[in-house]
């Protein structure tokens, strides 16, 4: 798995160093709040999963599958709901992780989405943030690294369903995908 990757971009010990930092940021935003905290299936797993970790008051967990990509390399543009939240999320403070922004098809949609359903507060923390790559406006409320316009993998993001194990965030060998 590993001899495919061309470039480790962010290390496992600058992820687990922001993940802290974010950590205690939303602390410090969502105390006493008991804000419902929605991780994006499948993606944003690794980084749910170290990010509650440092968040030091009352949170409620809920999980959504909205997929738009498939296998393809880039978005279809039409997003798709694979599962639904188990929660309401009305007159709650929801807050939504990703582990990566590009087109922001994706969390545009389930902002809205969110904010018609009466949400008290909707905001979004990613890990990766791609301006280079939005089709529509959406500026994260926090993000952990901004990435260049590459194709990346590894803690959370896959490539053909696979490398979302790899602690850390590399670019891809275009051989890779090029077959
Ligand atoms: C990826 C990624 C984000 C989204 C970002 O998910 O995890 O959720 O695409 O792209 P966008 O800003 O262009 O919408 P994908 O739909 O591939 O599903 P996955 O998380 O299961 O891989
Ligand atoms: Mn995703
Ligand atoms: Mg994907």
């Amino acid at each position: 798995m590993r001899e495919d990757i061309k470039e480790v971009l962010i290390s496992e010990e600058q992820i687990q160093e922001k993940v802290k930092e974010l950590g205690k940021a939303l602390t410090e935003e969502y105390d006493d709040k008991f804000p419902l905290v929605i991780g994006v299936l499948k993606g944003s797993l690794p980084f749910m999963a170290d990010l509650i970790k440092n968040i030091d008051t009352h949170i409620e967990l809920d999980l959504m599958d909205v997929s738009s990509y498939g296998n393809d390399m880039v978005s279809s543009g039409e997003v798709k709901i694979v599962k639904d939240l188990n929660t309401s999320v009305e007159g709650r403070d929801v807050l939504i992780l990703e582990d990566i922004i590009d087109s922001g098809l994706t969390l545009s949609y389930l902002v809205n989405l969110l904010q018609y359903r009466k949400a008290k507060s909707v905001k979004v923390v990613t890990l990766l943030d791609k301006p280079e790559g939005r089709k529509v406006d959406l500026v994260p409320d926090l993000a952990g690294f901004v990435v260049p316009d590459e194709f990346v993998v590894g803690y959370g993001l896959d490539y053909a369903e696979k490398y979302r194990n790899l602690p850390y965030v590399g670019i891809l060998k275009p051989e890779v995908y090029q077959g």
